[in-house]
């Protein structure tokens, strides 16, 4: 496993985060368990939650986050994992919810499910335009200075937003976004795919800023729903629905006959190249990866120490 420092965090970030989004739903939690314990096996450090995971109504319990936070506590694993999870997204029909009363419900509620009083890593999980940033950062400020959040991170939030709020909080000497969270995959994506407008997918110019920036990114969807796997073992019928709407198009069908050609160059396998391409492209990037199996996890994690070469990586993306 390779791995980031991000100070204040106390343990080593490791570059595959274990997203959860159907833990405790759709995974069921005996699943969830032994998912669990193969990526602390496999030195993995980072879980990667949010509070409206899997929620039944809005405002109530994450099911995601409570099983993390049981497993966290029969383990006593907490000190060893990063502990990552979002709040504030819009209720269920897109109304904002950038209130001081929402953002300290999230706040309790995520501590209660997880069973820890502090999140290595909060991230807003999306943006509200509307709502000025220094109103933002002024808000988070405190949870940050009393060391509830050790890292505050933007999920879904443009690179031109991100750089307004931190230059406002660095003028008011208030604590910054550290860390973006976005979809990144090397099958290449659009908000208008997914049809949420809210979510921020990766281009070029985004890239570009981050790399000058130095600023770490968690990739979600970074395996893009299985995409390479998949059309790899079963070809383009064996996709399911989320990986064909979000990700079928000419130029990403181009890239699957790259991923086969280094997988037969190399031995490794789809998902473990799709996760390199992720963990090699830029020098702190996380590839948070959501599995719906043990044996999926493992053959993900197969990735962690993968090593790409700057041209790999360029006949990959189909820049050579
Ligand atoms: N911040 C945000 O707004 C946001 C949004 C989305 C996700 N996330 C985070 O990112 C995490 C990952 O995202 P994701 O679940 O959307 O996508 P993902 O990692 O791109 O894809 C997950 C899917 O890929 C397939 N898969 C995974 N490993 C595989 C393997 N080795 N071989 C074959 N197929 C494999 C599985 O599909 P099947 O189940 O069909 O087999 C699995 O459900 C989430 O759990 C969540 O923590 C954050």
């Amino acid at each position: 496993m390779r791995y980031l420092s991000l100070q204040p965090i106390p343990v080593p970030v490791s570059k595959i985060a274990l997203g959860s989004t159907y833990f405790g739903t759709t995974i069921p939690e005996k699943t969830v368990m032994a998912m669990l314990d193969a990526f602390a096996t496999a030195n993995g450090t980072v879980l990667d939650t949010a509070r409206v995971y899997g929620q039944e109504y809005a405002g109530g319990p994450s099911p995601s986050e409570l099983v993390i936070g049981k497993w966290l506590s029969e383990t006593g694993m907490r000190n060893r994992m990063v502990l990552a999870t979002k709040g504030m997204h819009p209720s269920g029909d897109g109304k904002s919810r950038f209130t001081y009363r929402d953002l300290m419900h999230d706040i309790e509620m995520s501590q209660q499910s997880l069973g820890s009083e502090t999140f290595d890593i909060w991230f807003l999980h999306r943006d509200d335009p509307q709502v000025p940033v220094d109103e933002i950062m002024g808000m988070m400020a405190p949870l940050v200075q009393s060391g509830i959040i050790r890292i505050l991170g933007a999920s879904n939030w443009t690179t031109s937003r991100i750089e307004a709020a931190n230059t406002y909080a660095k003028t008011h000497g208030l604590p910054t976004f550290a860390t973006s969270e976005i979809q990144w995959s090397l099958a290449s994506s659009t908000p208008e795919s997914w049809n949420d407008p809210s979510l921020v997918c990766m281009d070029s110019n985004s890239l570009a800023w981050y790399r000058k920036k130095q600023m770490p990114i968690f990739a979600f969807s970074s395996q893009s729903k299985g995409f390479f796997s998949k059309a790899i073992a079963h070809g383009l019928a064996g996709l399911n629905e989320k990986s064909r709407s979000r990700f079928l198009n000419p130029d990403n069908e181009a890239k699957i006959e790259r991923v086969r050609t280094i997988s037969e160059n190399t031995g490794l396998s789809p998902a473990a190249i799709a996760t390199g391409y992720i963990t090699n492209e830029h020098p702190s990037s996380v590839a948070i990866v959501g599995c719906s199996s043990v044996g999926q996890l493992e053959d993900t994690l197969t990735g962690a120490d993968v090593l790409l070469s700057p041209s790999q990586l360029d006949y990959l993306s189909g820049q050579r």
